[in-house]
């Protein structure tokens, strides 16, 4: 089931972390429409704002290689964390129907959530009226 292979791969993705200030390592795992896979980690900045999340290097991989649509994505963290406001904002720019599986991973289990409940008013640029 892809929710296990995810979070394994996020998990994997965890020990990559550059995260020296924070000491919190985060590892994430997108899923395209087309089935590929592709992890991220949390890369950090001695100036902090351009430190980038795992979810968004994910994702970012994921487009870069020409993907335009992500169905799941799984986070790995030490406390389940779920993703944060910023990245639910980049993820819902490639969800079809505004829809994709988020599984927050730990070392003692996971949960998962609808994009839409994490995030159910996402910005959009010139919404349809
Ligand atoms: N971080 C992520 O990688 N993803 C999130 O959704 C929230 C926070 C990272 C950024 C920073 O390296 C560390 O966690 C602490 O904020």
């Amino acid at each position: 089931m892809s929710e296990a292979l995810l979070l394994e791969k996020a998990q994997s993705a965890a020990e990559k972390a550059y995260a020296p200030y924070s000491n919190y390592p985060v590892g994430a795992c997108v899923m395209t429409e087309s089935g590929e896979l592709f992890t991220g980690c949390n890369v950090e900045n001695g100036s902090y704002s351009a430190t980038v999340c795992a979810e968004r290097v994910a994702i970012f991989k994921a487009i870069s290689h020409g993907a335009r649509v992500v169905t799941a994505l799984a986070l790995f963290t030490e406390n389940r964390a779920l993703p944060c406001g910023t990245c639910l904002q980049v993820l819902s720019e490639f969800a079809r129907d505004g829809e994709i599986l988020i599984y927050a991973g730990s070392p003692t289990g996971s949960v998962s959530y609808r994009l839409s409940e994490l995030l159910p008013h996402a910005f959009q640029f010139k919404p349809k009226p």
